[in-house]
């Protein structure tokens, strides 16, 4: 058991859990802000250089593939520290055109220990685009930062702009600060039918945000398995898209919890479980896989990674890379070493000098 585990863990615990995890986000705030404390985070959370774990998304060169996904650092405050965690990349988001405080329920987030999982409601709460690219400006990149792009939940009664124009505003004001941007078509925690997974409207989005300047874009869009062609016809359009952001929610009732039904049926709000959410992204990247060229589009997977051999699946099923969120708060900040670790070893063993060699391995692509 580490340190994380028996002490930290246990503590932060018994704090409602969006009170505790504004506290780590003050505390990695603050730590990153000391050259010191990042020095002492890399040593002893950071992953040793590997050449078989470097890879690459859309153009932009990662040092291993495990990334930290959208949904913890949603504003942008911890990226000095969270760079220094052993992760490859961040996402930092969703960010919105306009700040939000998300679903006004309370509590919108809730642990599930039994099951090392979350119920998280939290509607994208955000300091908004302007406050959140100031910040990414003065951000240092000891790993590449993409940005997650998404409309205002709540928007103001008097926002001129339809939803299109304004997503494709937040992009502008974010692209400059972003190394890549991850626009979600979809959000599982705001209220009513997104309007963005429409063909239609993807494609108007797509024109509205195109730009000569822009960073790579990948779609976080869930679509049922025989629309995912029509979603990439309309994407080869546009070179600048580069792939996407796969992940899926598992439906409710939720089969076998060991969290009493009493318990989760009372919790509003998404499943974030790696029983439940491993096996579903496994069969999305699959899915995605089959369906769109590798050399175009990677895929970002998401959904109950914890450790090396759950990256490792997920990339033999066609992922380029993985994020991971729940498991860092059940797990702590040698997570992403951890699975590093495992997964170089995994690798090793099978002989693939490089994790590009294995992606879709198990995908049963042809041609
Ligand atoms: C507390 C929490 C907040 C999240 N917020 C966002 C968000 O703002 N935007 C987003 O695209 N995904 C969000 N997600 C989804 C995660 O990025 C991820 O896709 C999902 O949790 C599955 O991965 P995991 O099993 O490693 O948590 C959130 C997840 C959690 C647990």
């Amino acid at each position: 058991m580490s340190v994380y585990t028996r002490i930290v863990r246990p503590l932060a615990f018994r704090l409602e859990p969006e009170a505790a995890h504004r506290l780590a986000m003050r505390a990695c705030a603050s730590a990153g802000r000391i050259p010191v404390a990042r020095s002492v985070a890399a040593s002893l959370f950071g992953t040793a250089a590997d050449s078989r774990l470097r890879t690459s998304v859309g153009g932009i060169a990662l040092p291993n593939p495990v990334g930290l996904g959208a949904g913890y650092d949603k504003n942008a405050e911890g990226t000095d520290l969270l760079a220094r965690l052993g992760f490859g990349f961040l996402e930092i988001g969703s960010v919105s055109k306009w700040p939000s405080t998300g679903n006004a329920v309370r509590p919108r987030a809730y642990r599930l220990p039994a099951d090392e999982a979350l119920i998280v409601n939290y509607g994208v709460p955000n300091d908004g685009a302007a406050v959140v690219a100031a910040r990414l400006a003065g951000a240092s990149r000891a790993v590449p930062i993409g940005v997650n792009v998404v409309e205002t939940n709540g928007r103001p009664a008097d926002a001129a702009l339809d939803t299109i124009d304004e997503v494709a505003s937040a992009v502008a004001e974010l692209a400059p600060v972003a190394d890549f941007l991850a626009i979600s078509a979809e959000c599982a925690n705001a209220p009513g039918i997104h309007p963005l997974a429409r063909l239609d409207n993807l494609r108007r989005l797509l024109d509205a945000i195109a730009a000569p300047a822009l960073p790579p874009v990948l779609i976080k869009i869930r679509v049922p398995v025989d629309e995912i062609d029509g979603v990439v016809r309309v994407t080869d359009a546009y070179p600048f898209v580069r792939g996407f952001r796969v992940n899926t929610i598992a439906p409710r009732p939720y089969a076998g919890l060991a969290t009493p039904r009493a318990q989760w049926e009372a919790m509003a709000g998404s499943l974030s479980s790696p029983q439940h959410g491993l096996p579903l992204m496994l069969r999305a990247a699959e899915d995605w896989y089959r369906r769109c060229d590798p050399a175009k589009y990677a895929l970002i997977a998401s959904g109950g990674i914890r450790t090396g051999s759950d990256a490792y699946a997920a990339i033999r099923r066609g992922a380029t890379c993985v994020q991971v969120v729940t498991a860092l708060v059940y797990r702590g900040p040698a997570l992403a070493r951890q699975i590093n670790r495992e997964l170089a070893a995994l690798l090793a063993a099978d002989g693939f000098a490089n994790v590009r060699d294995a992606v879709g391995i198990d995908a049963g692509r042809s041609g």
